[in-house]
């Protein structure tokens, strides 16, 4: 079939910040009725090419084409009135207004000056449906999770009837029922001539939804391809060579105990949650979103409260709710939302690499500026992040990248025992390989992980030992060796009640 005429085009367009060319001469048309996918690794350029199809940025070369005609998108406003609708990688959402204001943000019904408030929740109300998501309407938005944040800021672009969707790692912080959902509502805008990017490090994600691949590599067009590309294909376009062993998991002999969980409970959160973690070992925490995995990482990192149990390491009790003394004693943390709770974003990349050491007691203080500045240096090459100078501010990092950097950051601290949720997150296929490796080098060197993630396949490939929790208790643990998806999941729903919706 050929192509019809493309509604929306990115004609050689660039875009430079400072002397650095982020995007240079790439192309990308989008079709009525198409979902076009965008490839590349963390920093290729991905979501700095979309900001230029939405008017954040404006390309400082090429053509924009809206309908065959040249335009120019000056801002946001005028992307909207041409019908184009954006879900960005980072969410916009304003956290302390409610749920149904965050939807209806921007275009409140409205009758003579004032705000219809039983309109405007019937509206959002419609639009949550759509995709699934059960919330009270009046609760403020950053109290939610972040999987249900992503859901509101999906909800808030469906609620205008765009003709143009762009999806920049919608998928990112959601779990396989949310995504069906989501993919569902794709194919329902796909059959009404919606336009669609989309852009996703899961390359079956793209293989499902996707009809042609735009890959970029360093800002550049490498090539357009069917989604239908075989997946080691894709990756060899995208970073230039092959990548073999997708969980490369090296089992450590088990050493002591270093970390143990008894009698955790925090009402309402988790309930009596106990379990143990053995030098060498990589727990793997699984569960549905909502079922507490987070909440205990957070108690254990002293980043929110418990009622009553216990956690020690390696024999020393930690008091409750102290961040900086369970640092000093050697937990790391790196929590599910970066940008609320992991990173300083108007801070330099150097200065969130060594915010932990800053803050241990255990390594060199104040004297050692230099050391730092080196040891930031190489954290930063082992996890190939992709950075200007490390003094730019990781707000200006790509998600990715910034992930990483949160990551390297314990690295660099010599964390005993490493608290990840969902560490590889919005993380490309070459560098999750790589945060693989780290995992192995801190349980070959005596350290100990727990790690709590949505992908099942991750958990499953990287763990020694499976904790399955449900509804906020432990619904079971399995040695990874008699561990499957389906018994797994089987635990992880054995406390919901069958009628339950998506939580
Ligand atoms: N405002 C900015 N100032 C300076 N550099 C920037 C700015 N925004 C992005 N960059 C740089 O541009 C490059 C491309 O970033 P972009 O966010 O487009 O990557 P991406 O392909 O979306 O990556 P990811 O998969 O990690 O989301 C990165 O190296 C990033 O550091
Ligand atoms: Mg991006």
């Amino acid at each position: 079939m050929p192509d019809p005429t493309p509604v929306l085009s990115l004609d050689r367009v660039s875009k430079r910040f400072g002397p650095i060319t982020v995007v240079d001469e790439v192309s990308v048309d989008l079709y009525p009725g198409r979902v076009t996918a965008l490839l590349g690794e963390n920093g290729a350029g991905k979501s700095t090419l979309i900001k230029m199809m939405c008017g954040v940025y404006q390309p400082d070369g090429g053509r924009i084409l809206v309908d065959g005609r040249q335009t120019t998108i000056p801002d946001t406003r005028v992307a909207e009135a041409h019908g184009i609708a954006t879900i960005h990688q980072e969410l916009n959402l304003a956290p302390n207004l409610s749920v149904a204001e965050n939807v209806m943000l921007g275009r409140t019904p409205a009758s003579f000056g004032l705000v219809r408030p039983g309109e405007m929740k019937r509206r959002a109300k419609a639009a949550l449906d759509r995709i699934g998501l059960d919330v009270d309407l009046d609760r403020p938005v950053g109290t939610l999770g972040v999987a249900r944040q992503q859901l509101v800021e999906i909800a808030k672009a469906l609620a205008v009837d765009a003709r143009i969707l762009i999806l920049d790692e919608p998928t990112a912080a959601l779990t396989g029922r949310e995504i069906s959902q989501l993919f569902e509502v794709v194919e329902e805008l796909r059959a009404k001539g919606v336009a669609m990017a989309f852009i996703s490090h899961h390359l079956d994600e793209i293989a499902e939804i996707g009809d042609s691949v735009t890959v970029l590599r360093d800002g550049r067009f490498v090539g357009r391809v069917p989604a239908s590309t075989p997946e080691d294909e894709l990756i060899r376009m995208m970073v230039g060579r092959d990548i073999d062993e997708q969980f490369p998991r090296r089992p450590a002999p088990p050493g002591d105990v270093l970390l143990k969980v008894d009698g955790l409970t925090a009402p309402g959160r988790f309930t009596d949650v106990g379990f143990e973690v053995r030098a060498g070992e990589v727990l793997g925490i699984a569960g549905l979103v909502g079922a507490g995995r987070t909440e205990v990482l957070r108690a254990i990192a002293g980043a929110d409260d418990y009622t009553s149990g216990t956690i020690h390491l390696q024999g020393q009790r930690l008091p409750r709710g102290r961040v900086a003394q369970a640092i000093s004693l050697g937990i790391g943390h790196v929590p599910e939302d970066r940008k609320a709770q992991g990173l300083v974003l108007g801070g330099t990349v150097e200065e969130n690499l060594g915010y932990a050491t800053l803050w241990s007691t255990g390594h060199a203080g104040l004297a050692d500026r230099r050391g730092q500045r080196q040891r930031a240096a190489d954290v930063a090459k082992q996890l190939r992040v992709r950075f200007a100078s490390l003094d730019q501010p990781v707000r200006d990092l790509s998600g990715g990248n910034q992930q990483k950097v949160v990551f390297g950051r314990w690295v660099q601290a010599h964390s005993r025992v490493l608290l990840l949720d969902e560490p590889t997150r919005g993380v490309d296929v070459g560098a999750k390989v790589e945060i693989y490796e780290l995992i192995n080098r801190i349980t070959d060197n005596g350290g100990a992980v727990v790690m709590v993630s949505s992908e099942l396949p991750e958990v499953l490939g990287m763990s020694d030992r499976i904790v399955v929790m449900s509804r906020g208790r432990v619904a079971g643990e399995l040695p990874v060796a008699q561990a499957t998806q389906d018994n797994v999941m089987a635990l992880a729903v054995s406390a919901v009640e069958p009628d339950r919706k998506a939580s």
